[in-house]
């Protein structure tokens, strides 16, 4: 009995030792993330039969509606604002966080395929000034406690988050700033913010994906999840550019992982999005398909059917080719700023790769003008180019430093903007 009881002690104990190991390696350890993949085709080069762009209007009237029409048809399928301009207002508290801001729920009504469906967002604004930069982001895990307490319920907060065990797990493979975006700092720096669960409209999951109300008609099939999450932050957008409270130039889209593609497509769709935070977005984000040491196409679509069309999931490299690599998607997002964040240990997403799509998504921001990516290292971030890239140590996921990085680099991107100069400057 003494014996086993041992046995079990030291068993214990290992398996206690193994997770901590694993903890610290996942939060802490640096790894390169390999050496930069040589450059994908020019982005300015001649595209199935377009001939070469030399300039900036070119690239804007011929170009770009040629690349978002060949992303859309043959890898995402359509992503568009769903909601009426519409939306409702319900004001919850006026002095929440603190009384620093105004906490308000909006109803969208999105004119879904499966039929008129409402959509809840919530929106935090500062209490001090009058127009602001917004920040639109998805959550995981639902909010602030305190601001959580007030929404309707369970709109907020998955099932898997609704346990200790759950929220537990849910960190140890998403981050531990995964669960609740840092909405005091993001207040405090004078952004307001939109936050809405996509998984309220259009659940992480084969079979409810095809349940959900924005799931394209079955005879249609257009669409998969990502464009229908991006449609998701394109009718939050369309809902607040025009809130007198935000200022239309200088709204930001953020998403990680699945949602950084997702983030990333809503601003390759549409050129009003201001700024683009896309964390760790991998495959099919700013990685290049053709380059990639991780996660690739072919496995990406087996495991994940429901984020593409079905057309594509039953075809991985059917009507995708390899001359639409993801650089182009990045160089649709020119001249607007780009925020890339890695981790080291993260060779799933392929940091290397996706150096080297924006690298060349640079030669699009030199057409305007702009320098696009400004740095050779992977680990040096020039945060005032408007490409910047960093690789912090660690593993996948959402750390605390990745919010804090986000944040410097919109305070530097829309502080700078005209608009928000000349909008100070009339007081508004
Ligand atoms: C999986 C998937 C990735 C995705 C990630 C995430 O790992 O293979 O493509 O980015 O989940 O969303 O966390």
């Amino acid at each position: 009995m003494l014996r086993e009881w041992r046995r079990f002690h030291v068993l214990a104990t290992m398996a206690v030792l193994l997770v901590a190991i694993a903890w610290c390696v996942q939060f802490t350890a640096r790894a390169s993330p390999g050496s930069v993949p040589g450059p994908p085709t020019s982005p300015l080069a001649a595209f199935e039969g377009d001939l070469p762009v030399a300039d900036s209007s070119a690239w804007t009237s011929r170009r770009a509606p040629l690349l978002r029409s060949a992303f859309v048809e043959r890898i995402y399928g359509a992503a568009a604002p769903v909601a009426s301009a519409r939306a409702e207002y319900r004001t919850i508290d006026s002095s929440a966080l603190e009384r620093t801001a105004q906490l308000q729920l909006l109803t969208l009504h999105l004119d879904a395929p499966g039929g008129a469906t409402p959509f809840q967002v919530a929106l935090l604004t500062p209490n001090a000034g009058t127009r602001f930069p917004l920040l639109v982001l998805p959550v995981f895990c639902g909010l602030d406690s305190d601001v959580d307490a007030r929404l309707p319920s369970p709109a907020w907060r998955p099932m898997r988050c609704r346990t200790s065990l759950g929220r537990a797990l849910t960190q140890l493979s998403h981050g531990d700033a995964i669960l609740q975006p840092p909405l005091r700092a993001m207040i405090a720096r004078g952004y307001a913010v939109a936050v809405f669960y996509a998984g309220d409209i259009a659940p992480d999951d084969p079979v409810l994906f095809s349940e959900a109300p924005i799931h394209p008609s079955a005879d249609a099939q257009e669409s998969g999840a990502i464009a229908a999450w991006a449609s998701l932050y394109l009718s939050v957008f369309e809902a607040l550019h025009t809130n007198p409270r935000i200022a239309p130039s200088l709204i930001a889209v953020w998403g990680h992982s699945r949602y950084g593609k997702a983030a990333l497509l809503a601003a390759g769709v549409d050129p009003r999005i201001g700024a683009v935070i896309a964390n760790q977005s991998g495959t099919f984000g700013a990685t290049l398909s053709s380059a990639t040491r991780g996660e690739t196409t072919a496995q990406i679509v087996r495991r994940f059917p429901h984020w593409f069309p079905a057309r594509l999931a039953a075809s991985p490299r059917g009507r995708y080719s390899d001359e639409l690599d993801q650089h182009l998607l990045l160089a649709l997002l020119a001249p607007r700023p780009i925020l890339l964040g890695n981790a080291g240990l993260d060779r799933w997403s392929d940091p290397a790769a996706s150096f080297s799509a924006a690298r060349s998504a640079s030669e699009v921001y030199a057409l305007f003008g702009r320098i696009g990516l400004a740095q050779d290292d992977m680990r040096l971030p020039q945060m005032s180019a408007e490409i910047a890239f960093y690789v912090r140590p660690g593993g996948h996921g959402v750390r605390s430093s990745d919010w804090d990085r986000a944040l410097d680099f919109l305070d530097i991107h829309f502080n700078a903007a005209p608009s928000r100069a000349s909008a100070a400057s009339r007081g508004v």
